[in-house]
């Protein structure tokens, strides 16, 4: 059997130098460990940090009771005043926001400082629009509808700087664009979005448009693993979701003679590895595995 894995399965940059910092962190020795919200959205990955004694940080109310410790920054990043707040604690703060967002950080603060009204097109209860925010120096407005963009005036008239969240869609945002510069203002258009999410979609398709079957292994709350889940199914009639590899199980997959591989966003390697190592696998070397798992009583 010929197995294809997607380059760009599991995590995007970002997430997997958050990931890796925390680990760093706790090999560090020193205690105790925090992650300021959960470090990523996968149960079994926070588990494991848990049973190693990370412990998360859910809001900024939590913080009242707590002072000393290593508090760890995910991707998603801060406000300054949650930074604040944390170092006010006593807390040693170590920054794994992506620097793609940290970026975004420094220019709604310079664009600010210009005397600049920024625009941040995204989700307002989104962490990270909400961390972006919290660096602009002057009038900040989130928006993501066609209507508030028609509706949006500056503050006093002064030009304005347009950012986006880092996972917005890059045609939403080019329609919301078009808007205000329709609309003839002083306007800057700031390329902030991060193509992570594009690339791993593309790769997804062109794969499954190539094989018999595709395995798209993530968690089925995970939007983007859904999406991937349906744009390969789009394409290749035989896509399955794989949680675990309880699920790879079950599945007909021997019969295929070409496999293809992706992964949502929030899927550690480990996982991938395993599934691909099973794919990979003849039909007499599971029936094997699985007489040695029974002989070890699992
Ligand atoms: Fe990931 Fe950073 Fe992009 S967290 S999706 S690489 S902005």
């Amino acid at each position: 059997m010929e197995v294809t894995v997607a380059k760009s399965a599991g995590f995007c940059f970002g997430v997997k130098r958050a990931v890796d910092t925390v680990y760093r962190e706790i090999e560090s020795g020193e205690k105790p460990v925090y992650t300021f919200g959960p470090i990523i959205h996968n149960e079994q990955v926070v588990e494991d940090l848990e049973n190693r004694g990370v412990q998360v940080i859910h809001s900024e109310d939590e913080l009242e009771g707590l002072s000393g410790g290593t508090v760890v920054i995910r991707s998603h990043g801060v406000s300054r005043d949650v930074c604040e707040k944390i170092e006010a604690r006593g807390m040693k703060i170590v920054d794994a926001t992506c620097p793609f967002v940290k970026k975004i950080h420094r220019i709604v603060d310079e664009e600010g400082r210009k005397g600049r009204h920024v625009v941040i097109i995204g989700s307002a209860d989104h962490p990270e629009v909400q961390g972006i925010m919290g660096w602009a120096s002057g009038p900040v407005t989130v928006m993501h509808t066609a209507e508030e963009a028609e509706s949006f005036v500056p503050e006093n008239g002064k030009p304005i700087s347009i950012v986006a969240q880092t996972t917005f869609n890059y045609n939403k945002f080019k329609d919301l664009v078009e808007i205000f510069l329709k609309k003839s203002y002083d306007s800057t258009v700031l390329k902030t979005i991060c193509n992570a999410t594009e690339e791993r979609q593309t790769e997804a398709r062109a794969i499954a448009r190539k094989v018999d079957a595709m395995f798209v292994v993530g968690g089925r709350h995970s939007s983007n693993t859904q999406k991937l889940y349906e744009i390969c199914k789009e394409e290749c009639k035989n896509t399955y979701f794989i949680e675990t590899l309880v699920d790879l199980e079950s599945k007909p997959f021997q019969s295929f003679g070409r496999v293809g591989i992706t992964a949502g966003a929030s899927t550690p390697n480990k996982i991938i590895e395993e599934v691909q190592k099973m794919s990979e696998m003849s039909f007499e070397q599971m029936l094997d595995e699985s007489f040695k798992t029974i002989r070890n009583g699992e």
